[in-house]
């Protein structure tokens, strides 16, 4: 696939919000959190514009610097970003045993890079369920770009709320997108519920760890930087993760936070103090060249009024993500494999 270049960042950026409406999206976007004045109820009771909001914004930047997966991924020595980031793909498909011609749904799929990668990996029929119109226009462009436009496809809902029958899917995984639901026992309801009986379910998921102290300053300040710049509600405990699979009705498999023993921490791509050529745009140079990019941009009017404010927060998150991946307070990684009972009274 081709890289996307500048013009291609300002063009897709707002996503399907009107030019025009792009700075106020950003500051109503912005008023949902903590740092502006704003609370976790409203957060939570608006979760589906506020993430919405978020997507539409942040996209073009995502594809800019991370390209067609928006995750991170437990990495050993030697091994490039892009390595790593498929084989933390494949890692699910080898989970979930997944066999030729099963049917799969990826939960919360951003453009499909990771749907494209495991249904090549694992020779599956995978669908993509996205509540994001511009990431589902953009993921079926490069669907067809790829040549899985036959065993791929997209739709476009809520994951509290699918619409699909009971029963229906012989595997189903998630990666660093559940973190967006407003609570995890009704996410993980509708999936279990979707699931075939004796299928699996696994998960990379967004998560405060046991270090994580709520009395802390310095650690409440890191998870408001982390939730703003990742149009996230409010992230959970590991433990609250667990016990709102169990209350579904999955039964656990194993489970455990993959980032404690990654050999090349996870948020090395954006450490200030970290250089990289072959990732260069996730780099602190990388992305200063970015923010004076996009503000020229803006200057001249190619990118939509407000991007500048775009790129502010999602500096925040890195800031936060570093910072909290550093204390080991915060995993984006924390993995489970969870199965559905052969029968409901099992
Ligand atoms: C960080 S991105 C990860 C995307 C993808 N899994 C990947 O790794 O490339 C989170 C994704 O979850 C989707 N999402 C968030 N809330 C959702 C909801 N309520 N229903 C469906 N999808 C949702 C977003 O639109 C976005 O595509």
């Amino acid at each position: 696939m081709s890289t996307p270049t500048a013009l291609d960042l300002a063009s897709g950026l707002g996503g399907k919000i009107d030019k025009s409406q792009v700075l106020s999206a950003v500051e109503k976007y912005e008023k949902y959190h903590g740092l502006y004045g704003g609370d976790e109820d409203e957060r939570k009771a608006n979760y589906s514009d506020m993430v919405n909001k978020y997507y539409d914004l942040v996209t073009s930047f995502y594809e800019f610097g991370w390209g067609e997966s928006f995750h991170f991924a437990h990495r050993w020595k030697g091994e490039s970003l892009r390595e790593s980031i498929k084989r933390h793909e494949h890692f699910l498909a080898l989970q979930l045993g997944l066999k030729p011609g099963q049917k799969v749904l990826d939960v919360g799929c951003g453009i499909g890079g990771p749907l494209r990668e495991i249904a090549r990996f694992s020779s599956t029929l995978v669908t993509g369920l996205n509540n994001n119109e511009y990431q589902i226009a953009r993921g079926k462009e490069l669907n067809h770009t790829a040549g899985v436009d036959k065993t791929c496809d997209f739709v476009k809902a809520d994951f509290m709320n699918m619409p699909f029958p009971d029963n229906s899917f012989d595997a189903v995984y998630a990666i660093e997108a559940t973190c967006h639901a407003p609570d995890a026992y009704g996410c993980y309801k509708e999936i279990y519920r979707v699931l075939r009986p004796g299928q699996c379910f696994a998960a990379f998921e967004w998560c405060m760890t046991d270090s994580f102290d709520p009395h802390n300053q310095e650690h409440q300040k890191i998870k408001a930087e982390i939730e703003i710049g990742d149009g996230l509600p409010d992230i959970r405990l590991t433990e609250q993760c667990l016990e709102a699979l169990k209350q579904a009705g999955f039964e656990v498999i194993w489970e455990k936070d993959l980032a404690a023993d990654s050999p090349v921490p996870w948020y090395l791509p954006l450490d200030k103090n970290h250089f990289s050529l072959s990732s260069f745009r996730l780099t602190a140079v990388g992305r200063f060249i970015t923010k004076n990019m996009v503000k020229a941009l803006e200057c001249v009017g190619l990118a939509p009024k407000g991007s500048q404010r775009v790129q502010d927060f999602l500096e925040k998150a890195a800031e936060g993500l570093v910072d909290g991946g550093r204390k080991e307070i915060f995993t984006p990684m924390y993995f489970f494999l969870a199965q559905k009972p052969h029968s409901e009274n099992q």
